[in-house]
């Protein structure tokens, strides 16, 4: 606030703070899709589709349509972060809004998104996600990457550090979330069940099954 407005609408006014903000999310994508392909990839085993909702430049979706060549992978971001993106064959770029719908795919990606929001906000978007999954038969899933406070019980910098996480998402008006707190969105939201596969140092990597 003492820059004029919420981050969001600093972040979207001033290009200097945009470019930094990008570049922070391309370079974690580009660490976090190493991590992901080596020691989850079996979330993306068996799809032959994805969309990644809030991907930004795409950064995340190169690394893994790279990884699994018979995925189709689809970015939804907001029109001005999209347009001008160029994809390929098997990476598009779709201008949207992910409150409103998204586009259907075998699975969901969120990375690094559901700490922004409230858990009003949140169960909005899982519910968008929840029907663009659905009529997938048994492969549709939403699939979260983010943090769950307190994955590292006996690592108490991990936990500091994910708190700390905590009271930076709470200049936006939003928060991580231990596993009870997820789990209460899940149910929310109207999913049946969830598994979180793996440990990505601070962040996990959640499946939910609709
Ligand atoms: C913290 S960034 C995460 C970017 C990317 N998933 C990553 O991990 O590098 C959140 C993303 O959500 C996007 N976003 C915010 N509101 C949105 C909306 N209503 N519809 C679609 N995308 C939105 C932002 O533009 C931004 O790219």
């Amino acid at each position: 606030m003492a820059h004029g407005g919420p981050a969001w609408e600093v972040i979207r006014r001033d290009p200097e703070v945009d470019g930094l903000f990008s570049g922070a999310m391309d370079n974690d994508s580009r660490l976090m899709a190493k991590a992901v392909v080596e020691t989850c990839g079996g979330a993306f085993v068996g799809l032959s589709s994805v969309t990644d909702v809030g991907g930004r430049s795409g950064t995340m979706g190169k690394a893994i349509t790279e990884a699994f060549p018979n995925l189709e992978y689809t970015v939804l971001d907001q029109p001005n972060i999209v347009d001008g993106l160029v994809g390929s064959e098997r990476l598009k770029f779709v201008g949207g809004d992910m409150f409103v719908e998204i586009p259907p795919a075998d699975a969901i990606l969120l990375k690094w998104v559901l700490h922004d929001w409230s858990d009003e906000k949140c169960i909005d978007i899982l519910k968008r996600s929840k029907e663009a999954v659905s009529g997938r038969g048994g492969i549709g899933k939403v699939i979260i990457i983010d943090v769950v406070v307190g994955n590292q019980p006996d690592d108490h910098r991990s936990t500091e550090t994910q708190l700390f996480w905590d009271m930076l998402m709470m200049t936006y008006d939003a928060k991580e979330r231990d596993e009870k707190e997820w789990e209460k969105l899940f149910v929310d939201a109207g999913f049946s069940g969830y598994k979180i596969i793996s440990h990505l140092g601070l962040r996990s990597l959640i499946e939910v099954y609709p």
